[in-house]
């Protein structure tokens, strides 16, 4: 039987949000966790509030509840190693032991396709999150996306006002299938009713193919009708500025944090957001799923138009 009442965590977020309203459109019974203090913006759905995410909190948000099916988007804010731990680790195993005392029979995670490779904090943190839900005993689905589009919309701004399109290296280090939030909330929501997406790991990418960070600047200067300039930094600048960040971090909280920081742009600039394939060691973009319709020059446009 599919699931008829959910309970949505990390409903604030950016997929949260398009989660909360793609669960309301689809008539489901929606109940939105938010933080304590948070803009309550989910017509349609019940809203819970909560101070913490720590079991007892969230053991009490199942109480006399007849949730099928809870959905986690909740993140790290920062990416930083504490905070990883606690929101994507330890508040995903709150809420799934909560689940499991409420007979929940349905567990959806929001994960990243990066975990595939990983060498960061928030990875590893993650990794323990998805291992959670798939030992939990309860039908579980982890969705793995590639970049979201407002991880590639950084730029626009700055080229509109004539600046040039910075890349790391020539450009063509890494490709990604980027996938909208509106799309990705309805693969994530159609994952409760549909069987062949439960108890398996699936990445997922928007319509393809593959973009290079080169690619995305090319875009936004043909969408305004500019000549492409790209400015080059080369990859070795980071590694430097990361292994000084690393010395200083011996001493300060806030220069370690800012080395993770520099870590986690040096992988992006240098990790592809593809299916990686283990044996030939390369990022497979045909083996990257692809769905939904919506593409990043429309997201560029409207962003431009917006701007
Ligand atoms: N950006 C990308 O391109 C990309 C690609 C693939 C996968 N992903 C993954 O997709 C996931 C969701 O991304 P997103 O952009 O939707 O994230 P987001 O906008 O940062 O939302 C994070 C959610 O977690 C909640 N949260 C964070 N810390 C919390 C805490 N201490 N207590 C309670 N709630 C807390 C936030 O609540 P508040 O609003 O109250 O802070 C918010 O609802 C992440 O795991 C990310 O790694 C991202």
């Amino acid at each position: 039987m599919s699931a008829k009442s959910v309970i949505l965590f990390g409903a604030s977020g950016t997929i949260g949000q398009s989660v909360a309203r793609e669960l309301v459109e689809r008539g489901y019974e929606t109940t939105c966790v938010i933080r304590a203090g948070g803009r309550d913006v989910f017509p349609g759905a019940r809203v819970e509030r909560m101070r913490d995410l720590d079991s007892n909190s969230v053991r009490g948000l199942f109480l006399g509840k007849n949730y099928d099916a809870v959905i986690s988007c909740i993140a790290s804010r920062t990416g930083v190693h504490e905070d990883a731990w606690k929101v994507d680790a330890i508040f995903n195993q709150n809420i799934i032991a909560a689940a499991q005392t409420a007979g929940v029979r349905h567990a959806v995670l929001l994960s990243a396709i990066c975990v595939q490779k990983p060498k960061l904090a928030f990875q590893t943190a993650k990794l323990a999150a998805e291992a959670t839900f798939r030992e939990s005993g309860l039908t579980w689905t982890i969705i793995r996306p590639t970049a979201f589009f407002k991880s590639l919309s950084g730029q626009a701004q700055r080229v509109k006002r004539g600046k040039p399109f910075l890349l790391f290296g020539d450009g063509e280090l890494t490709r990604c299938k980027p996938i909208s939030d509106g799309d990705l909330a309805r693969f994530i929501v159609s994952a409760l009713s549909d069987p062949a997406k439960h108890n398996c790991v699936l990445p997922i990418g928007g319509p393809g193919p593959a973009i290079s960070p080169k690619a995305q600047g090319e875009l936004l200067f043909e969408l305004l009708g500019k000549e492409p300039r790209f400015r080059h930094v080369p990859v070795k600048w980071m590694d430097r500025a990361i292994a000084a960040l690393d010395l200083l971090g011996k001493l300060s909280k806030h220069a370690a944090a800012k080395a993770e920081y520099a870590r986690i742009g040096r992988y992006y600039a240098t990790e592809s957001m593809l299916v990686w394939d283990k044996e030939r060691e390369v990022y497979d973009a045909d083996a990257t799923p692809e769905f939904g319709e919506d593409t990043l020059r429309d997201h560029y446009a409207k962003l431009l138009r917006a701007q």
